[in-house]
Formats: C-alpha cells, structure tokens, sequence
C-alpha cells in the first residue's frame, strides 16, 4: 500500500484523448499528492509528445516495458478496450493500483478476471464513468437516497446522436472496441441509470442491432468523414432490460440516425413517488392533488473527471472507498453482453 505521505507515482498506459484531455489534467490538479512518473504507448511518437508535453519523466511503448522498469502506485489504463483487461491485470498482477477508463472491458467474462484480480493483488480497480459525477447525477442520487422516487420500477436512457460517428480513433472497430454506440456512450447512461437504482440484479434482456448507414459513404458527417469501409459496428443499438426486483430499464443508443436531435443523452427514471430527468435535471411529482415539475434553479459545474481520479486516489490512499466497484463494473458489462447477444440470436436472453 502507498505510503499516505508521499506523492503517489502515477503511470499512464495509451497516450491519446482521453489520457491528454482528462486524465493527466485531472491528476494535476491533485498537486503534489501524485508525481506524474511514465507513460507507455505503442506509438512513440504519442508517448514521447506526451512526456514533452505533460511532464512525465520517462516514455515506454511497452507497458510490460514499463510496468517492469518503474516502481508505479497507480495507473490509469486508457487505451482501446481491447485493451482495459489485459492492461488492468497486468498492472495489478505487478502490484499497482488501476483507473481503467470506461467501459471496465470488452466482455463480462474479462470484467470477471479483472475483478478476481484486484481481490486477489488487494489493489484498487476502479472504472471511469465519469456521469455519475455529474452535478445532474449527484442532484439525483440525493433525491434517490432521500427516497424522494419512493421504489424505481422502470427508466429509459438516450445516448443519440444523428451524425455523430467519431471519424478518428478505433470507434468503429468491433475487434477493438467490442461494438458501437451500446458500449461506448451507451455505457455511460446505463451505468449512471443503474447507479442511481441501486445497481439492481439483472434479469433478462431484448435487444435489436441495425447497421444500414455507417457502412455506406458518408453524406453531411459534421465529425468529419469516417472510414466507411471499416465500419463493423452497429449504427443503433435499443434494448429492454428487466431486473429481478421486477423493475425494467429502455436503452435507445446512436452514432447515425435520422432522428430530429443532433445529439441527446439523458436519464429518466420514474418510481412510485415521482420522476426525474438528468438534463435538464428535473423532477415529476404530485403536490396536495396536483401534478408538479420541479426543476433546479442552479447547479454547480461539475468537474466529474477530476472527480473520479480524486476519488481513485484517496481510494488508493485507503482514506475511502471507491465509488465505481469491480462489481458493478460487471453488472454493467453483463447487460451490455445481453444485449449483443440478443441482438445476435434476435431472441430474449438471460443477462
Ligand atoms: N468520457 C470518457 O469517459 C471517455 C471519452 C473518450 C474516450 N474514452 C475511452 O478511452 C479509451 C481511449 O479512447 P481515446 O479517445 O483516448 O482514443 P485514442 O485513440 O485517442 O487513444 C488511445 C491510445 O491508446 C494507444 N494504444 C493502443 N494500443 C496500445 C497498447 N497496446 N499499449 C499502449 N497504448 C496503446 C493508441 O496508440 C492511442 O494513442 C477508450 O476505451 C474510450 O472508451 C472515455
């Protein structure tokens, strides 16, 4: 266990987006409770430009490599997902604590490995859903444990976009990102949906896959023009999910669609007192006989992703838990397997 009075010495595996624009400013604003120590990419142009750039003292394009040179605390894994579980077992195999950015894996069963792995090194491994952060999610969870809801017994998530195929990056790779909008925006809504329910036991799933536009030359493509001829994922992802306290959750999820929103992505829930809805956030009730819609008149700007590498490291520090467990991690990846599964046989399955 890291020692709480030194500065905790942080390695970054995959030196892209997410590692530049959230991770390493979220632990530079932790100052010197970590010391920005390695990065390992398999380019070594992105892992040199991030040590000249961020500061890092050593790059690797081997994070074996760098794994077994340097005497890391804590990493955060932000590479395709292809990669989370490899990289995260790998990491706690050698006795170093894991932020692994979302989603936890490609599949349950590695999700499963990565949290047998953590129980037995005794490290932490967290995941980074950073939309239960939010200030939306924080307002709604505290209305949840009020028990303002009264019992949630059934939700819907959107995470749509008409247009919104990332044309950079791997997202339109199946072997390497596991699917489409279902596992890479969709995971951000389900998880934040399940959060606030209280990360009920799943039940079954329906779920239905269509990819009719992504595979074809783009037409308007306001992200820029993806590479069509390698699109291998689903354009639209929608499923039913039930749970075994008899609740149910809708999931619609887009990166193209003709739909009459260029972008939207919210969670309802609806229980035996009222409902919310994360954005804008709001609250359906009844009051003295009538029907009453409360909306917030102010909520701070949520800085969710230094939330969570906060969180990640005072959970190393064992000053408290973290928020994002192992085992939810598996809940969520359950339901996302379900669904693809479903989708593939065009049946109900067991989630
Ligand atoms: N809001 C969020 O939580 C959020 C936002 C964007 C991306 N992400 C997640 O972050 C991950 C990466 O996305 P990104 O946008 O940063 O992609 P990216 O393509 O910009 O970066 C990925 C990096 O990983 C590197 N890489 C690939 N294989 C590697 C290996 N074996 N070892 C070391 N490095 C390797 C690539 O060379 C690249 O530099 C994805 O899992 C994605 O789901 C999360």
């Amino acid at each position: 266990m890291a020692a709480a009075n030194r500065p905790l010495r942080v390695g970054i595996i995959g030196a892209g987006g997410i590692a530049r624009d959230a991770n390493v400013p979220a632990y530079r604003a932790l100052g010197d409770q970590v010391e920005l120590v390695a990065v390992a990419d398999i380019v070594a142009a992105a892992a040199e430009r991030m040590l000249q750039e961020q500061g890092f003292q050593r790059a690797y394009t081997s994070y074996e490599e760098m794994l077994a040179q340097e005497d890391l605390d804590c990493v955060s894994v932000c590479t395709p997902n292809k990669l989370h579980a490899p990289a995260a077992i790998a990491a706690l195999r050698a006795g170093v604590h894991v932020f692994v950015v979302k989603p936890p894996a490609l599949t349950a069963d590695e999700a499963r490995d990565m949290r047998a792995e953590a129980a037995r090194s005794g490290r932490v491994l967290t995941v980074g859903f950073p939309t239960r952060f939010s200030a939306e999610a924080q307002a709604a969870k505290r209305y949840v444990d009020a028990g303002g809801l009264g019992e949630i017994y059934t939700g819907r998530i959107t995470a749509l976009r008409r247009r919104g195929i990332p044309s950079w990056g791997v997202f339109t790779s199946k072997e390497l990102q596991g699917g489409g909008p279902l596992i890479d925006i969709g995971v951000h809504a389900l998880d934040t949906a399940l959060y606030l329910m209280g990360f009920p036991e799943p039940a079954s799933v329906l779920g239905a896959t269509h990819t009719h536009l992504g595979n074809r030359p783009p037409g308007p493509a306001p992200w820029g023009a993806w590479d069509w001829r390698r699109y291998d994922v689903e354009d639209v992802c929608n499923a039913l999910v039930t749970f075994r306290n008899g609740a149910s959750l809708l999931v619609e999820t887009s990166f193209i669609q003709n739909i009459e929103v260029m972008e939207e992505f919210n969670v309802r829930l609806s229980g035996t007192r009222a409902g919310l809805r994360l954005r804008p956030f709001a609250v359906f009730g009844e009051e003295n006989g009538t029907l009453v819609d409360s909306q917030a008149a102010w909520l701070p700007k949520g800085k969710s992703y230094h939330d969570l590498i906060a969180n990640f490291v005072r959970a190393v520090r064992g000053e408290e838990p973290a928020v994002c467990t192992p085992d939810q991690a598996v809940v969520v990846q359950r339901i996302i397997d379900a669904i693809y599964r479903s989708a593939a046989t065009g049946g109900g399955v067991e989630a």
